[in-house]
């Protein structure tokens, strides 16, 4: 039974429990699909959290394309710059949204969203291969404390696909 709303200090020591955990599940695999479906599990498994999953760059549309994840139904495609995720492929930054409605050209693919996080997965160059978009239904589920793990999380998925 999760509890609706943790603590930042409850939220970092499950985060660091946690990715140990993820980095073992996915150490020793190279697919990066396998890997992105057990990290969505595992973060899904673990928070709270209505959706995660991942938007990968489709770069011969010059879009983001709906990877592993675990939650409702999603958009499939996402333009480069759209939405929440396409803003943090094109600034190459985390984005945190407190209030989904109060974002200019938000996603919707639920109406139960009310917040939500995108973390670019980046190599080592910087190139942005994809993005990690979590939504809670909570108003302000997200803040520093996640933005510091979860690019944490981030930079492990990319050590795992070499
Ligand atoms: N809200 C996102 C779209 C993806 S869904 O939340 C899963 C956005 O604005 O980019």
């Amino acid at each position: 039974m999760h509890e609706l709303v943790l603590t930042r200090k409850d939220k970092a020591s499950r985060y660091e429990e946690l990715l140990p955990q993820i980095r073992s599940l996915i150490a020793g695999e190279t697919d990066l699909t396998a890997n992105l479906a057990n990290v969505s599990a595992a973060l899904h498994e673990a928070f709270d959290f209505l959706w995660v999953g991942f938007y990968l760059v489709d770069d011969a549309r010059n879009e983001l394309v709906l990877g592993p994840f675990q939650g409702p139904v999603a958009c499939t495609r996402i333009g480069y710059g759209k939405g929440v995720c396409g803003t943090a492929w094109k600034e190459g930054r985390s984005v945190v949204v407190e209030d989904v409605q109060a974002f200019p050209g938000h996603i919707a693919c639920s109406q139960k969203s009310r917040s939500e996080i995108v973390v670019p997965v980046s190599d080592d160059g910087g190139h942005v291969l994809g993005v990690l978009d979590i939504d809670s239904v909570f108003l302000s589920a997200f803040d520093e404390v996640d933005r510091h793990y979860l690019e944490m999380l981030c930079r492990i998925i990319c050590e795992s696909a070499k």
